[in-house]
């Protein structure tokens, strides 16, 4: 019995930490306006000194956001936008990105 108790509370655990980083791709859309002026609407940058971020992995983008945010990585523009912005709203912007066309990263072997 003991165990699956123990299955029901790690059950559980797991529900709700899976919720919590849910990523809401219409919710990037909206919220990835504000990017737009630089790095496009659909992350496709027209201009070489804002990067691409379409197709870029999902991954990198939320590390790259919580960099800027912690001041890890350091940029003027980019950790000023960075700072405004919830776990939430990275999980959503960086899952709208990576879901544009854009960069091809050839998978490493
Ligand atoms: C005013 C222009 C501007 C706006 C608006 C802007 N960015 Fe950036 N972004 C930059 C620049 C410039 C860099 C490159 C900074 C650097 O060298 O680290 C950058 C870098 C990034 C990177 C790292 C890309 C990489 O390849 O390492 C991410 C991710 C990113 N921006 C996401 C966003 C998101 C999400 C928004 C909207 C909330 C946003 N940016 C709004 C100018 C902008």
């Amino acid at each position: 019995m003991r165990i699956i108790q123990f299955i029901v509370v790690i059950l559980a655990v797991n529900l709700i930490s899976i919720e919590s980083t849910f990523a809401d791709y219409e919710a990037g859309r909206a919220k990835a306006e504000v990017c737009a002026a630089c790095h496009g609407s659909d992350g496709n940058s027209q201009i070489s000194m804002y990067p691409k971020l379409a197709g870029q992995y999902k991954s990198y983008l939320i590390n790259s956001l919580h960099s800027y945010k912690s001041g890890e990585r350091k940029n003027a523009i980019m950790s000023g936008f960075a700072t405004g912005l919830s776990d939430q709203d990275i999980e959503d912007l960086s899952e709208y990105f990576s879901k544009q066309n854009g960069l091809k990263v050839i998978p490493m072997k």
